[in-house]
């Protein structure tokens, strides 16, 4: 079964993945409709995505021009209607299902029946997401990995009623932003995550019991088995509430025990110490 063509792209939700899956969208050429819920969110994410642009175009990995052009490709709204004319529509709101599932029922509502719906959802099963709308078979996950302009991996999720073509349109789609899709089942964590919250989740315990602290730890992995980046800064990145929700999820879903988030992060969760979203979570910092 061949892939849909795709002219424009709707991203509904714009914080940092939101807003990079946007970037990525107007930078291979697509029209883009980005849906935030105030004027104050679409300013914040349009600002977001200029100036990651202006950086490239400093670096010299952009012409100035290019950038124009793709911020002329890029709108934001506050009003889902704005989306109805979308061939695609990639979801990256609240980890939580009662949004989402509302969010998708709402959405059948506005797009062309044809219109392929994805969601950008960590951890929680496509086919729960899918099952709040009547044609399922067009939902499939496209899952991109923070931060997505910079990393190049998007799992394509094909979840127990998606039809060939959706699952097609989302890998082509993917690899026309430059990307390198890979397909899979809706299994809890799909591929990455379902590897990876355990071994966060054992770092983050190793932090006690080997009395480390935050440095010395991502020093340990950075230097020592040639992470990019050390965990706690990692879990930063992610955010510690996205962390501690995808992890609550697999458990629920795995029941292994490794899979639970360990104290430490469900602790900082609840103090709002979030990573760099909050400007605090192991470390500090002083921009988003
Ligand atoms: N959006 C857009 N552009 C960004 C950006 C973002 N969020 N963050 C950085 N950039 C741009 C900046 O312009 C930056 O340059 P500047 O700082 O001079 O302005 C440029 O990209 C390069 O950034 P870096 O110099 O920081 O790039 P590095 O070479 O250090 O690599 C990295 C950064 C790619 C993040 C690398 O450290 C890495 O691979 N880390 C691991 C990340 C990872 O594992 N992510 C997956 C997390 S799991 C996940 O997302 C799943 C989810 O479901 C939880």
């Amino acid at each position: 079964m061949s892939a849909r063509e795709v002219r424009r792209v709707g991203v509904v939700g714009l914080g940092a993945m939101g807003a990079g899956i946007a970037q990525v969208a107007v930078e291979a050429g697509y029209q883009v409709v980005g849906r935030e819920v105030t004027d104050d969110l679409c300013s914040q994410a349009r600002s977001r995505i200029s100036h990651f642009l202006q950086r490239k175009v400093e670096k010299g990995r952009m012409e100035p021009a290019e950038r124009e052009s793709a911020l002329a490709r890029l709108s934001v709204t506050t009003a889902l209607a704005d989306l109805s004319a979308c061939d695609l529509v990639v979801e990256a709101v609240v980890e939580e299902l009662e949004p989402k599932q509302a969010l998708f029922a709402e959405l059948e509502q506005v797009v062309r029946a044809d219109a392929v719906l994805a969601t950008n959802t960590s951890a929680l099963p496509v086919g729960d997401i899918a099952s709040a709308v009547s044609t399922p078979e067009r939902v499939v996950g496209m899952h991109f990995f923070n931060p997505a302009p910079l990393m190049p991996l998007v799992e394509v999720v094909r979840a127990e009623l998606s039809s060939d073509e959706a699952v097609e349109t989302v890998y082509a789609v993917a690899e026309s932003f430059g990307k390198r899709p890979i397909r899979c089942h809706d299994t809890p964590g799909f591929v990455v995550n379902r590897v990876l919250i355990p071994l966060l989740n054992d770092c983050i315990r190793i932090l006690d019991e080997a009395g480390v602290s935050p440095e010395d730890l991502d020093t340990a992995m950075t230097a020592g088995a040639g992470w990019p980046m050390g965990p706690c800064a990692l879990a930063d990145l992610v955010g510690i509430d996205v962390h501690v929700h995808a992890a609550e999820a697999m458990y629920a879903k795995l029941g292994d025990a490794r899979m639970a988030p360990p104290p430490r992060l469900v602790a900082m969760r609840n103090e709002g110490l979030l990573g760099r979203k909050t400007g605090r979570g192991f470390y500090t910092y002083h921009s988003a």
